[in-house]
């Protein structure tokens, strides 16, 4: 029977994570949860922002969801994001990022895609410099062969599973060695999956399209910081940070975190929207094989979303707790 490690975080994460487990609680399914601390809280108490003990709590596990983390917006001395240093250390090597259209203000309809992000390297392994007593700075992205052959089977499994588009997001054109390396071996790839449509598009061009063509789009794959502002972007055309889910998924391990932060200005008050994480929690259950439970998770919050009761942020009054049990009730009565 699987066993899924929580941990809350910080601000809403707290409220969140609770609610999602609610919810899995309520689908019957055996499952045992065990709770680990990680974040801004856990730093200030512990000098650490991910124990020891918590990195085996989520490699002793079959699954890991998370809240939220807080980070500063300056350097602290010794701090690390949790959420960086766990994907770091954990080589949760891409990051899911689906957007699907919901029934609330703000999401556009008919969009069901899937963005692939490579979540190791890229501009991302911090690599930077400066010179010319600071007149100059310079950041390296790194792209490797292993990493992009990596990614584009988790892309291309994914496709495998859905509409089978694959769209390569890349800037070849001006980075020939870097983004090259990456679409060509994408590419290469792509040979063994000849039931799946892969084709390339560049990153500025694919910004475009995905405003003005959404619902032409499966999957998506790209490096690091393009995945990540694209992905942010889908999030915003499917109504928005409170529904954003996402995973972060290795050979061995994977957590799952909405895309939200931790939201200090509302939190402690019971009022944070549990969308996102409950849409978490049934990718979740989607990875460990529970694809039915997943699929009614996300068919009782669209419910819940298109009658009410919402939370605050979606124009409601609903408390966290309220949409929750909402939430409960029209799982259990599907
Ligand atoms: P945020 O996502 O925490 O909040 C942005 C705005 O959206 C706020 O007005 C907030 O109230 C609202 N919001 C977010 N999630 C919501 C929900 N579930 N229900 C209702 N309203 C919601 O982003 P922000 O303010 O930029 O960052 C706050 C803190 O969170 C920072 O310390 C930041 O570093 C951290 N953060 C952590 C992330 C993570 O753990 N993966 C991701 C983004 C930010
Ligand atoms: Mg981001």
């Amino acid at each position: 029977m699987p066993t899924i490690c929580l941990i809350p975080g910080d601000g809403i994460g707290k409220e969140v994570v609770p609610a999602a487990r609610r919810l899995l609680q309520a689908t019957g399914l055996d499952l045992t949860f065990v709770e680990a601390e990680a974040g801004w809280a856990t730093f200030n108490r512990t000098g650490t922002s991910v124990p020891a003990e918590t990195l085996t709590t989520v490699t002793s596990s079959d699954a890991t969801l998370a809240g939220a983390f807080t980070s500063p917006s300056h350097k602290v001395q010794g701090h690390q994001g949790a959420i960086r240093y766990m994907r770091r250390t954990l080589d949760l090597f891409s990051n899911l990022r689906p957007a699907r259209s919901r029934p609330i203000p703000g999401s556009l309809p008919g969009i069901d895609m899937l963005m692939v992000r490579e979540n190791t390297e890229g501009l991302y392994v911090e690599n930077e410099r400066r010179y010319a007593g600071g007149e100059i700075a310079i950041a390296d992205a790194v792209v490797t062969r292993k990493a992009s052959l990596r990614i584009a089977r988790v892309a291309l499994e994914q496709a495998r599973r859905r509409r089978k588009r694959l769209a390569v997001v890349h800037k070849a054109n001006v980075l020939p060695l870097t983004s090259g390396l990456f679409l060509e071996t994408v590419m290469e790839v792509a040979k063994e999956y000849p039931d799946v449509e892969t084709y390339d598009v560049i990153v500025d061009a694919a910004a475009m399209k995905l405003v003005r063509e959404p619902a032409s789009f499966d999957v998506l794959v790209s490096t690091n910081l393009f995945g990540d502002i694209l992905s942010d972007l889908m999030a915003g055309l499917t109504g928005g940070l409170g529904v954003a889910p996402s995973a972060n998924v290795g050979e061995r391990y994977a957590i799952f975190e909405p895309v939200h932060g931790s939201a200090p200005d509302i939190a402690g008050q019971g009022v944070a929207n549990p969308t996102a994480a409950m849409l978490t929690a049934a990718m979740m259950l989607d990875h460990l094989g529970f694809r039915e439970e997943a699929a009614r998770i996300e068919a009782a919050v669209d419910e819940v979303l298109a009658s009410g009761p919402v939370t605050r942020d979606l124009g409601g009054t609903a408390t966290t707790e309220e949409f929750t049990d909402a939430v409960i009730a029209a799982y259990t009565s599907a």
